[in-house]
């Protein structure tokens, strides 16, 4: 692609020029557009980079030993993993406001990347993967008056004390651009063309208050969705699809025993940036099919629902 090629060439030359012989910490996330950064990054500045996966705890089945395994693996570039887990979910405990639990969580990450920038004998420079939506996002909705919807705590959430200078190169870019400048930085099409992914994870798939418990419970039904979502080849017309755990329970039966257990939300829907969005329209085989295996093989979920909310006026997320 004529235009990515041009870019890349573009932001190596800008990166070079910002960053000159500082050091940079890159925080991944697992998603496409830190993994892009930070491979944009590698290949402007090579080593002055490293990059922190920060385990919160709030990740995917299987999602951490992936994004280390790819970086680790397929590229040459240092990773300092942290299991940050304990800390993170200490933290959390008793906390059940959507905003509150993204400022937790977005100072928690900050003070973990202030200790691995002194490991490594100070960094200047902190990387993000933040998009355009995500600025735009931030400050105002559909350009009325401005009003902040969700605090995504990987734009302007950089306190003063953290004196490090931000290297955003996707700052202009929208999502699609963003797998574009991937495939051309030559990351696998599996790995561009995951769905997004927010950086306080399960935390926001969770309503109330989080556990252990719930999160396990929920892990394994995103898994069950996610897998039937893959296997019908619905996994590329989606935008995002994940599963919410509820903090409700209802009555069932199984066997011949009554259940009183939680109910899963099941979410996917269709975008171009995340900015507006639609339910997706499963055909009803499909849900009833995702809604048995979830409540056969997942202890603590006995009804499933299913999320027909377009954004506006719902959100992507239920937090
Ligand atoms: P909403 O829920 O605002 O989501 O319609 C729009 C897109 O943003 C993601 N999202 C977040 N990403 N931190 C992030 O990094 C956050 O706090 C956050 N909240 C929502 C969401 O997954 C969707 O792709």
């Amino acid at each position: 692609d004529w235009t990515m090629a041009a870019y890349r060439a573009e932001m190596i030359e800008k990166i070079r020029k910002q960053v000159g012989k500082g050091r940079v910490l890159c925080g991944l996330s697992g998603g496409v557009d830190s993994s892009v950064a930070a491979v944009l990054i590698h290949e402007a500045i090579g080593d002055q980079l490293t990059c922190v996966f920060v385990d919160h705890g709030l990740m995917r089945a299987g999602e951490a030993d992936q994004v280390v395994g790819l970086f680790r693996e397929h590229y040459n570039i240092p990773l300092v993993h942290v299991d940050a887990s304990e800390r993170f979910l200490g933290e959390l405990a008793g906390v059940t406001d959507p905003e509150v639990k993204r400022k937790t969580i977005g100072r928690l990450f900050i003070e973990v990347f202030e200790e691995e920038a002194r490991k490594i004998g100070g960094a200047e420079f902190l990387a993000q993967g933040t998009l355009y939506p995500d600025v735009i996002e931030s400050v105002s909705f559909s350009g009325g008056p401005s009003v902040t919807i969700k605090s995504h705590h990987n734009v302007g959430g950089l306190p003063e004390r953290m004196n490090m200078k931000l290297v955003e190169p996707l700052r202009e870019l929208f999502k699609d651009e963003v797998r574009a400048l991937g495939r051309e930085l030559g990351l696998t099409e599996a790995f561009v063309a995951r769905h997004p992914f927010p950086g306080p994870g399960l935390a926001i798939r969770i309503p109330g208050e989080i556990t252990r418990e719930k999160l396990d419970t929920l892990r394994a039904a995103d898994a069950i969705y996610l897998d039937e979502i893959r296997k019908a080849g619905l996994y590329d017309k989606i935008w995002q699809a994940f599963a919410v755990l509820l903090p409700v329970r209802t009555v069932g039966v199984m066997g011949d025993g009554r259940t009183y257990d939680s109910v899963c939300g099941l979410r996917a829907v269709t975008s171009v940036d995340g900015m507006t969005a639609d339910f997706f329209p499963f055909d009803m085989n499909f849900l009833g099919r995702a809604a048995t295996r979830i409540i056969n093989e997942v202890k603590g979920i006995n009804r499933v629902v299913y999320d027909v909310t377009s954004k506006p006026p719902g959100t992507i997320e239920w937090e």
